[in-house]
């Protein structure tokens, strides 16, 4: 049994995809939760500044004695991976392997989408993920810029006419390929999954890469007796920039009114 938090952390909002599940498995888990609101996106920087930004964000969330670090980001995940477990004394875990295995595990036809950031698409690493548990597998990827920001500003509905258009655009490749899964490789884009489903149809299986590092979480949680017996966990969250912005869509996202405040930290000190 362990009662310390699990660190979470994201460039922005995506991060909740994680959290939302990580709440409704396991209620008892104190999470706390950093999201770069003024440095987002992350997706279309560099390696040297996504590693720079996901170690002061580490750094950030290590002031504070956890069991665990997620970093529900597929472009830090991708990226930066290496550099925070060699740095880190504690579990730290990305999306990239647990939507691999999920992916693997549920394709019937071998052809498998991805879409993620241009940083993440250009790591290689979700492809080189997969093709380690299925080699015969066949990899249509896609990199979608314009779906963070449009999270970012709360345009995830279906009907809203920008996010269709865009998502139509990125898809139509991927669903003319013929794939039976798709991968959505950036934590934002689950909160986009309405669009990008009614887009795919309902032959496409989406594989949600914030929900699966939070299994994969709860289950090592599990295996290393490591969960936390308390009844309700306690929830704190910190963000760069746009306090107020970030508390309102994050009520939206977890299906909860977030009633604890939300911080503001100023991460270049990190
Ligand atoms: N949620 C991040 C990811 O999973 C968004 C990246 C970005 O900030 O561009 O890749």
């Amino acid at each position: 049994m362990d009662k310390r938090p699990i660190g979470v952390f994201d460039s922005g909002l995506g991060g909740l995809s994680c959290v939302r599940e990580l709440e409704q498995r396991m209620p008892g888990e104190s999470i706390i939760y950093f999201g770069d609101t003024g440095r987002v996106p992350y997706g279309s920087r560099s390696r040297e500044i996504i590693t720079r930004y996901a170690r002061q964000d580490a750094a950030f969330l290590r002031t504070f004695d956890l069991k665990a670090l997620v970093i529900a980001c597929g472009t830090v995940s991708t990226t930066a991976i290496d550099t925070l477990q060699r740095e880190h004394d504690i579990p730290v875990v990305g999306v990239v392997e647990p939507s691999a295995k999920q992916a693997a595990a549920l394709t019937r036809n071998g052809r498998i989408g991805l879409i993620a950031t241009k940083a993440s698409i250009a790591t290689g690493a979700y492809e080189r993920a997969i093709h380690a548990l299925s080699p015969h597998v066949t990899i249509f990827s896609a990199a979608c810029p314009l779906f963070v920001p449009l999270v970012e500003n709360g345009r995830t509905r279906p009907g809203d006419i920008v996010i269709e258009t865009v998502a139509a655009d990125y898809l139509a490749p991927l669903k003319r390929s013929g794939v039976d899964v798709l991968v959505l490789g950036c934590t934002h884009y689950p909160l986009l999954r309405e669009v990008i489903a009614n887009y795919m149809g309902p032959e496409v299986r989406l594989v949600d890469s914030g929900a699966e590092v939070a299994h994969s979480v709860g289950q090592w949680l599990a295996e290393h007796d490591r969960l936390s017996d308390g009844e309700q966990g306690h929830y704190r969250w910190f963000v760069s920039d746009c306090v107020q912005g970030f508390q309102d869509m994050a009520s939206r996202f977890l299906g909860r009114t977030v009633t604890e405040p939300v911080e503001l930290v100023d991460i270049e000190q990190y």
